[in-house]
C-alpha cells in the first residue's frame, strides 16, 4: 500500500516538473526584433512628441519600417512593446490590464492582428512585481488573468521585468508565470529578468533553473545610449562567461540587452562593434531606434547578412573574449560549419584604443585556438572587397588593422 502510494507520488512529481518546466519549443535562435524602450523610453505625451510617443502608430510604424525597408528579411521578426503602455488602473470590473485609451485606441489585439497581418510577431512588456519600473500595474496578484489576457491579444513574446517585486521570491514566481503562459496553450517566447535584480542586491541567480524556464533572461544593467555603457555590458560578459556562457543554446539566451545602432550615441564603428560583440555573445539582436530617420550606414550594419548568420548560427554555442592586449580585445566565438570534426570560428578584434590611426597587428592562427592541419579560408564579415583567397596555415600571420574603437571581424572555416 505504501509503495502504491510513494509510486503515486513520485508521478505526480514527476508530471508537475514538466508542466513547470519551459520546453515551449520557441526562440532556437537568438531573438531577433525590435523594442521601444532604448529609444523612446516612456515618452507618454503625443500632442507634443506624436511620432515619438508609446503609442499604436509607433508600433505600426516600425512594422511597416521594418518589413519594407529589408529588416524583415534580414531576419528581425519581433515588434516589443516596453513599459508604459498601459492604463494607471485595471479595469475595476474584470481586473484586466487595460492599455492606454488614448494612445492605444484600438486596442492590442487590433495591434497585434497588425503586425500578424504583415507576416511579424508580437511582444509586449510587464513586471512580475506590484508595478512596472515605470509605475504602471504589475502581474503580481493577477498572473493567470494577465497570462489568459496576453494569449487573448495574441501575443507572441512576454517581456517580464522586476522592478518593486521581492527578489527572493522571483525563483518561484518567474517560472510560475510561465507556466501560466504555457497554459494558456498559445506559444509566447518568455523573457525573464530575474537575474538583473537579484545580482545586483547581491544574490547569485540560479541559472539552471532560468534555462528550465525562460527562453532568454536579462543578465545585467540596462543599456544606455553611450558607448561607455556598451563597454560596461560587454565587460560584464567578459568577465563573468565561465559562470553564464554555459547556460546560453538553443531555446535559452543570455540577453547583453538592446542594440544601440542607428540612435545618437554610437559611431559607425562603435555600432560594427556593438554588431560583432552581439554576434559573438549568441545574443538577442533587438534593435530600438527610429527606423523611419536611420542613416543608411546603420541599416547596413544592421542587415548584415554574414554578421547575422554567426549570431543566429545553428550550434548556439556563445563565445567568449579570448584575451585583452594593448587595448584590443579578441572575441571568439565556434560556429558551423564543422569540417572533419572542427568548427569553424567567428573572430572580433575590437579596439578600445583612442590613439588617432587605425591599430596595426599581427595575428597567428594557432593563438586563437585554430588547429585545422590544412588550414582555413578566411572572411571578412564587414568588408566584401576585402577577399582574402588563400587557405592560411596555423603559423601564419595575418596582418589586421582596426579603427579606434572599431572592429575587425573574421570568419575562419577549415579547408577541405
Ligand atoms: C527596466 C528594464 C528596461 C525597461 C525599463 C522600463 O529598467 O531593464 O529594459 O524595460 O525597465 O521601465
Amino acid at each position: 500500500m505504501w509503495s502504491t502510494i510513494y509510486i503515486g507520488l513520485a508521478i505526480i512529481c514527476l508530471q508537475y516538473s514538466n508542466v513547470n518546466a519551459l520546453d515551449n519549443g520557441l526562440a532556437l535562435r537568438p531573438p531577433m526584433g525590435w523594442m521601444s524602450w532604448q529609444r523612446y523610453r516612456c515618452i507618454t505625451d503625443c500632442d507634443t512628441y506624436p511620432d515619438e510617443c508609446i503609442s499604436e502608430w509607433l508600433f505600426k510604424n516600425a512594422t511597416d519600417r521594418i518589413v519594407e525597408d529589408g529588416y524583415k528579411k534580414a531576419g528581425y521578426k519581433y515588434v516589443i512593446i516596453d513599459d508604459c503602455w498601459m492604463e494607471m488602473e485595471r479595469d475595476p470590473n474584470t481586473k484586466e490590464l487595460v492599455p492606454d485609451r488614448k494612445r492605444f485606441p484600438s486596442g492590442m489585439k487590433a495591434l497585434a492582428d497588425y503586425v500578424h497581418s504583415k507576416g511579424l510577431k508580437f511582444g509586449i512588456y510587464e513586471d512580475y512585481g506590484t508595478h512596472t519600473c515605470m509605475g504602471y500595474p504589475g502581474v503580481i496578484n493577477h498572473m493567470e488573468l494577465d497570462a489568459k489576457t496576453f494569449a487573448k491579444w495574441d501575443v507572441d513574446y512576454v517581456k517580464l521585468d522586476g522592478c518593486y517585486a521581492d527578489i527572493h521570491d522571483m525563483d518561484k514566481g518567474y517560472p510560475e508565470f510561465g507556466r501560466l503562459l504555457n497554459a494558456t496553450g498559445r506559444p509566447m517566447v518568455y523573457s525573464c529578468s530575474w537575474p538583473v535584480y537579484q545580482e545586483e542586491k547581491g544574490l547569485m541567480p540560479n541559472y539552471e533553473a532560468l534555462k528550465k524556464h525562460c527562453n532568454l533572461w536579462r543578465n545585467w544593467d540596462d543599456i544606455q545610449d553611450s558607448y561607455e555603457s556598451l563597454n560596461k555590458i560587454s565587460d560584464y560578459f567578459a568577465v563573468n562567461a565561465s559562470r553564464i556562457q554555459p547556460h546560453a543554446g538553443p531555446g535559452h539566451w543570455n540577453d547583453p540587452d538592446m542594440l544601440l545602432i542607428g540612435n545618437y550615441g554610437l559611431t559607425v564603428d562603435q555600432s560594427e562593434s556593438q554588431m560583432a560583440i552581439w554576434a559573438i555573445l549568441a545574443a538577442p539582436l533587438l534593435m530600438s531606434n527610429d527606423l523611419k530617420n536611420i542613416r543608411p550606414e546603420f541599416r547596413e550594419i544592421l542587415i548584415n547578412p554574414q554578421v547575422i548568420a554567426v549570431n543566429q548560427d545553428e550550434l548556439g554555442i556563445q563565445g567568449k573574449r579570448l584575451k585583452v592586449e594593448r587595448k584590443i580585445e579578441t572575441w571568439v566565438r565556434p560556429i558551423t560549419p564543422v569540417v572533419n570534426g572542427l568548427h569553424s570560428y567567428a573572430v572580433a578584434w575590437a579596439s578600445k584604443r583612442d590613439d588617432g590611426s587605425p591599430y596595426a597587428t599581427k595575428v597567428k592562427l594557432s593563438d586563437l585556438g585554430l588547429t585545422s592541419a590544412k588550414g582555413y579560408k578566411i572572411t571578412d564579415l564587414f568588408n566584401e572587397e576585402n577577399v582574402l583567397n588563400d587557405v592560411y596555415n596555423v603559423n601564419h600571420n595575418i596582418s589586421i588593422r582596426i579603427n579606434p574603437s572599431g572592429v575587425i571581424f573574421y570568419k575562419f572555416t577549415p579547408a577541405e
